[in-house]
């Protein structure tokens, strides 16, 4: 049996998206019910500009309000300088900073190019790395943009491997609209491995197209162990016109054991957590 990681988005991926601003107290809870599932990484939130993301407005709330457990690290993403700072005080286990493989994406989702986000994102690397907090890295975009259609695999290597030049532990390969094929997944992991092995890397996969669990398939054959995914599969992006919500953590969680892979995650916490997410978004 091999160790598979599944690293969880739901309160930061899985919530960004959602029309209704969701009380702290109930995204609180959700992060502290799966705290309790087994998970080693939990994305709790964004510290990012208000005017852009809304539902992320109270990431300083949340993150004072959870019950860390022991083992756990709690991630955060971070945009910029001002959302460093700002996770730093909150006391954040680590954070991620985040880049487009494409110049139309990058514009929409942080009104920037590739090249001014990146030099916007060193300062946050650096003064991580000085203050000893670990940083993951993000690519989006990495098979297909929705402004500029397919993304070239040299294109997704260079942003990654300028993350891992800037010190990022691991670099997370965001599908961001779920259009990616097992077979252009495989491109592009052929490409990014050049620069930096499968221990390092991580799948990141939205399942507009309910092809993600395929696309993990690819993944473990290139070598991957570690996958992001939301329970209940919550989730888009509101810079990405289309995009679905995250791969479910419980079907990525069932696939694997399915494949004699083990996760280490408790089903019933999930299956708990996922109702939870479910009716947080309204459903029944
Ligand atoms: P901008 O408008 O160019 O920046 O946005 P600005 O510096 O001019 O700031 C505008 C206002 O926001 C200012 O306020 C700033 O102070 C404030 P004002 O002076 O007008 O009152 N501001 C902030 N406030 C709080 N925290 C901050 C912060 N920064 C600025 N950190 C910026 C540039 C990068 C800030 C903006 O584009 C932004 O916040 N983008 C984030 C968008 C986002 O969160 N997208 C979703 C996450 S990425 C994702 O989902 C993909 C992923 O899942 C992987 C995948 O699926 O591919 C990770
Ligand atoms: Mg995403």
């Amino acid at each position: 049996m091999t160790r598979v990681e599944i690293f969880e988005m739901g309160p930061r991926d899985g919530l960004q998206n959602e029309k209704r601003l969701i009380p702290a107290a109930e995204k609180i809870a959700l992060v502290d019910l799966l705290s309790q599932a087994g998970f080693r990484r939990i994305e709790v939130t964004s510290f990012v500009s208000p005017k852009w993301v809304p539902q992320m407005a109270d990431a300083a709330e949340v993150m004072a309000g959870i019950r860390r457990a022991p083992g756990v690290s709690y991630a955060v993403l971070t945009p910029n300088m001002k959302g460093y700072e700002a996770a730093k005080a909150a006391r954040a286990s680590e954070v991620a900073i985040f880049a487009s493989a494409s110049e139309g994406f990058s514009r929409a989702n942080l009104n920037a190019s590739i090249a001014e986000s990146l030099e916007r994102l060193a300062p946050v690397a650096e003064a991580a790395r000085a203050d000893g907090i670990p940083v993951r890295g993000y690519v989006s975009v990495v098979t297909d943009c929705p402004f500029d259609g397919p993304t070239p695999p040299s294109a997704v290597a260079r942003v990654a491997a300028a993350l891992r030049d800037m010190g990022c532990y691991e670099i997370s390969l965001g599908d961001t609209i779920g259009q990616g094929r097992p077979e252009t997944i495989d491109a592009m992991l052929a490409a990014v491995l050049d620069e930096l092995p499968p221990e390092r890397l991580a799948g990141h996969y939205h399942d507009t197209a309910g092809r993600a669990l395929a696309n993990i398939d690819a993944s473990l054959a290139r070598g991957l162990r570690v996958f992001d995914a939301a329970v209940g599969g919550l989730g888009g992006c509101p810079y990405a016109p289309g995009a679905a919500g995250n791969v479910a953590t419980e079907a990525v969680a069932a696939h694997l054991a399915a494949a004699g892979h083990d996760t280490g995650l408790d089903m019933g916490v999930i299956a708990r957590a996922a109702a939870m997410a479910r009716s947080l978004r309204g459903e029944p």
